[in-house]
């Protein structure tokens, strides 16, 4: 018998071992473990993920007690064929029409990618049709994160049809799962659901390709042996696939009740032919394990996004005001020019120049029906160009950012009548439209060169853009390339010509922010992410909203990404009204801006807002780089917080909102959560006259905070409040 440890301490590649005898490959992080059993005939079993119990030959010898012979072992990547019955991550059909492929080990590999991170490479070969898969896990050491995808090779003779092929799958064997996961709608993203889990699959999944969509993140959580959702207690594993266009997310509970978590992309209507001899790389699939509730997977995750995963975490946006909400299409030099002042007159540290600058003469972008694929100046708005709104905004010492849709193209624009065939539609069928445009073909590489060049030359249309929003508002209809030869492999295409695209901008534009956005949130995924710096949260800017949407996203997205915007009231999106203290304190748990029209805010309101962005200036590296703890949940608590504490311990920020108030009998209780017991800490309410809470200036040690707790009286509906903490130095 043989065994193959992951050696964390390794630097070089270690020999593939060979097939013939009873092995366990372990992929390991400080708290985690997960565990692939070789089996004589070449099998690989999935046997274990969660928490660490090291030597993994201690499962050498492990008997299910159920039949072998009905094919009831799980398999690391199961692919459709022999006696395998449950879901496949693979399903193949060869060019002679057979169906079924049986995978079998032929070896694996370690090697160090950095101090932090191993990579462990298992490969498996079907004997009959020499098709050849290496399973990716990269243990991401410190941050209990380990992502995974698989790379499929056709070392066959002819084509073949991948019919699915997913970037992985795992095993887990508990009493119960509880599944959490991220359903929503246009301004109405990560609404949070969970639910047990039964026998037979359920599905969470995209088929409106282009973007990550807002109606199904590609993310879950599962509570494992609970039908509670906690955030400081049991097993939990969370998942995130990086990919923004179709994807499937299947959990089957099957007879042995077991569960199985296939995640990649969706095949539906999306076979893919690989030729003889190519290979195709399948997304990546985060996971991560927490042995103490859903609040350490998600400060795992944030703490692998920021140090792995993010495009240059260590740039956060500056806070900014953007005319969106302000102005919507209707502005021209001078009023963002006004704007502009009042935007650095409160402090603010950008500008950002929403939709409606372009479309030049022809097809000016004065409401959402036209313009699109258009991008020069209109100068009937801006009759001296971007570059006057850049510099006036410099001047008063403002970076610059400014809005593109460069996948875009409304059928009133010379781009749709010049470049008909750049169009996604298929011969014969109407092109419909939604929000009067059309999607442009990113599977051909021309139309990439056009999407890349819509990034450039907007680039330098002002000395020094600062920031770019990108955004995307309409999903894919009646799919269809005039570029390809076969259509089902549309949706794999597309979201690679868009990261092709992402690669171009990043080589030649590295410092510039990317904001990602698409009608709000529906671009909010590790794959968009790798690229921009970080991401419309959603369009529905009222802050109760944003308090449930900011919650589901934080789950799964650390605070640094989700830009988060205080707008006017009554709010456009829903009619509520809040008080403005509520507005900012909602937003100042992200990444902080405004979007407004500010001549509409009275002196005191502006006071205001200057006060609340220095103070947030004074606590954002908490907000962007702190370990996030929740304190309750928005849904069943009337009164709900979150903190976030830095690395040391020293220093923490709370935000604290009453969402409902009926009566006077229950008042908010918040176990200050994340410090550290021994240290003291003096706590201050931020941005009021009179702090709500009694304990204001005064020092308590940590395990009296969590253990005692804070009881501001936040007795009126949408009051809140924002405290901070700082560890006395004791001499
Ligand atoms: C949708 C975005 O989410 C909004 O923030 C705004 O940029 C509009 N598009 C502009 O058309």
């Amino acid at each position: 018998m043989k065994r193959f440890l992951t050696l964390l301490s390794m630097c070089l590649p270690l020999a593939a071992g060979a097939a013939g005898g009873e092995n366990t490959v372990s992929v390991e992080t400080a708290g985690s473990q997960m565990v692939l059993y070789v089996h004589q005939n070449g099998e690989v079993s999935f046997y274990h993920y969660g928490a660490r119990f090291d030597n993994p030959d201690q499962i050498l010898g492990y008997k299910s007690y159920r039949r072998w012979d009905y094919g009831t072992e799980p398999p690391a990547y199961p692919a459709r064929g022999g006696r395998h019955f449950n879901q496949s991550a693979l399903a193949v059909k060869y060019q002679d029409g057979n169906i079924n492929t049986e995978l079998a080990y032929t070896g694996h590999t370690v090697s160090r990618l950095s101090d932090d991170v191993a990579r462990t490479v298992v490969k498996l070969r079907d004997a009959v049709t020499s098709l050849e898969v290496s399973l990716f896990y990269d243990a991401y050491y410190e941050e209990d994160v380990i992502v995974s995808h698989a790379e499929i090779t056709n070392a066959g003779t002819g084509p073949v049809l991948l019919e699915s092929y997913a970037s992985s799958g795992i095993v887990l064997d508990a009493r119960e799962y509880l599944l959490t996961h991220f359903h929503g709608a246009w301004a109405r993203e990560m609404q949070v659901e969970s639910e047990l889990l039964t026998h037979g699959i359920k599905s969470i999944r995209s088929i409106k390709g282009v973007r990550t969509t807002h109606t199904e993140n590609p993310s879950f959580m599962l509570s494992l042996d609970t039908d509670t959702f906690s955030e400081e207690s049991g097993d939990v594993i969370a998942g995130a696939l990086a990919w923004s266009g179709n994807y499937s997310m299947d959990f089957q509970v099957d007879e042995t009740n077991r569960l199985s978590v296939i995640s990649g992309v969706c095949p539906d209507g999306a076979a893919y032919r690989l030729d003889k001899g190519m290979t195709l790389q399948t997304p990546e699939m985060i996971y991560t394990y927490s042995g103490s509730g859903a609040g350490q997977a998600s400060r795992n995750l944030h703490a692998w996004a920021r140090k792995h995963c993010l495009y240059n975490s260590s740039s956060v946006a500056p806070t900014l005001l953007n005319n969106w909400e302000g102005t919507y299409f209707k502005f021209n030099e001078e009023i963002l020019k006004g704007i502009v002042d009042d935007a650095a007159s409160m402090g603010l540290e950008m500008f950002v120049m929403d939709d409606g600058w372009f479309g030049g003469t022809d097809y000016p972008r004065n409401a959402s029906t036209q313009g699109l694929g258009d991008w020069q100046v209109d100068p009937a708005k801006l009759p001296h160009g971007v570059g006057a709104i850049a510099d006036y905004a410099h001047s008063k010492g403002l970076k610059f950012g400014i809005w593109i849709e460069p996948e875009m193209v409304s059928p009133d624009s010379h781009l749709a009548k010049e470049h008909p065939d750049w169009i996604v539609r298929e011969d014969g069928r109407e092109v419909t439209t939604i929000r009067s445009q059309w999607l442009l073909d990113l599977c051909n590489p021309e139309v990439q060169d056009f999407v890349f060049g819509v990034f450039d030359s907007t680039m330098q249309l002002a000395d020094g853009i600062d920031y770019v929003k990108w955004d995307c508002n309409r999903h894919v209809e009646s799919a269809g390339s005039s570029y390809l030869k076969d259509n089902s492999s549309f949706w794999f295409d597309y979201t690679q010509g868009l990261y092709s695209v992402y690669r171009r901008i990043r080589e030649k534009y590295p410092d510039v922010i990317v904001q990602s956005c698409a009608s709000g949130g529906g671009r909010m995924d590790y794959g968009a992410l790798h690229y921009c710096n970080e991401a419309w949260t959603s369009d529905n800017t009222e802050a109760v909203s944003r308090v449930f949407i900011q919650y589901g996203t934080n789950l799964i997205y650390p605070a640094i990404v989700c830009g988060s915007h205080v707008s006017a009231v009554p709010n456009h999106q829903t009619g509520n009204v809040t008080p403005l203290k509520f507005r900012f304190d909602v937003a100042c748990s992200g990444r902080l801006g405004m979007e407004l029209q500010p001549s509409d805010m009275t002196g005191s309101e502006k006071d205001f807002a200057r006060k609340a962005i220095e103070s947030y200036k004074g606590y954002r590296d908490l907000v962007c780089y702190g370990d996030l703890y929740r304190l309750g949940n928005p849904y069943s608590d009337d009164c709900y917080a979150l903190m976030y504490v830095s690395p040391d311990k020293s220093r923490a920020v709370v935000f604290a909102y009453t969402l409902k108030f009926m009566g006077r009998t229950r008042r908010p209780l918040f176990r200050l959560s994340g410090l550290d017991g021994g240290k003291s800490y003096r706590i201050t309410e931020l941005n009021v006259e009179k702090s709500c809470f009694w304990g204001h200036g005064k020092v308590f040690t940590g395990s009296y905070l969590k253990g005692h707790g804070i009881n501001p009286n936040m007795e009126k509906v949408y009051s809140s409040a924002v405290f901070y903490l700082e560890a006395e130095h004791i001499d």
